[in-house]
């Protein structure tokens, strides 16, 4: 299989380029890339930067001129879900635009013509992935992942997005462009990330704290799974 790995920060994709041995190196727009083998498979790394419109750019590359089999976001993520704790691992069974509105013209929130408001992920990779967490002793929580360009820290953004979107358990900035792009191209999608904070009033300083923390342990958990799956 060949996978892309759209990561959006630096921080989310060192210990990616550490492992994958001796990467050819490219640059795409502000991206940098990186095409490996990673035993039985191919990988292209992409840092796409944050938010969701070079989100959205890093899937197209990867889906265009890479022809990738199937897209794998990574990276951290603000907790949301009751007793979600730093360090811990979401995996999305589905992702949704948070910011997207255009309720007053008689859509409903997240919705955009002629596209769905929720976004499934690959249903198999998804499960195994949740059964490797087990299996490594790591905390997973699995539910909706709300995406929005914004950092998500105060109360209000919480209460909007929790009582727009049902069973959000965690909010990021790019997953659901991601995700978008491959429902539009019907390649499949994963996403999996570790937290760096609480989405709340100390997100901010938390996520700095915990950035390279959460960019490891996604990106270890990302290489092994893609270790352990068999040579399709
Ligand atoms: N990525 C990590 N933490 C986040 C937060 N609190 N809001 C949006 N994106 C994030």
């Amino acid at each position: 299989m060949k996978f892309a790995i759209i990561a959006a920060m630096h921080e989310e994709c060192v210990c990616f380029r550490t492992q994958l041995n001796s990467p050819n190196s490219e640059s795409y727009l502000n991206m940098q890339v990186n095409e490996a083998k990673w035993y039985d498979h191919e990988v292209v790394l992409i840092e796409s930067g944050i938010g969701k419109v070079n989100a959205t750019l890093a899937a197209q590359h990867a889906i265009d001129h890479y022809k990738v089999d199937h897209i794998i976001n990574t990276g951290s993520a603000g907790g949301i879900v009751e007793g979600a704790e730093i360090g811990d691992f979401v995996i999305a069974d589905r992702v949704c635009h948070h910011d997207i509105d255009i309720s007053p013209i008689g859509f409903e929130f997240g919705e955009l013509p002629k596209l769905p408001v929720y976004y499934e992920t690959d249903k198999t990779i998804c499960q195994s992935l949740i059964n490797l967490c087990h299996s490594m002793k790591h905390t997973v929580h699995s539910g909706t992942i709300a995406t929005g360009d914004t950092f998500v820290y105060q109360h209000q953004q919480l209460n909007s997005i929790s009582t727009r979107f049902n069973g959000v358990i965690a909010c990021e900035m790019e997953a659901a462009a991601v995700a978008q792009v491959c429902h539009l191209f019907q390649k499949p999608f994963t996403m999996i990330r570790n937290l760096s904070d609480i989405a709340g009033e100390h997100a901010p300083i938390n996520f700095q704290s915990y950035i390279n923390q959460a960019g490891q342990e996604s990106s270890q958990l990302v290489l092994d799974f893609i270790k352990q799956l068999q040579k399709a």
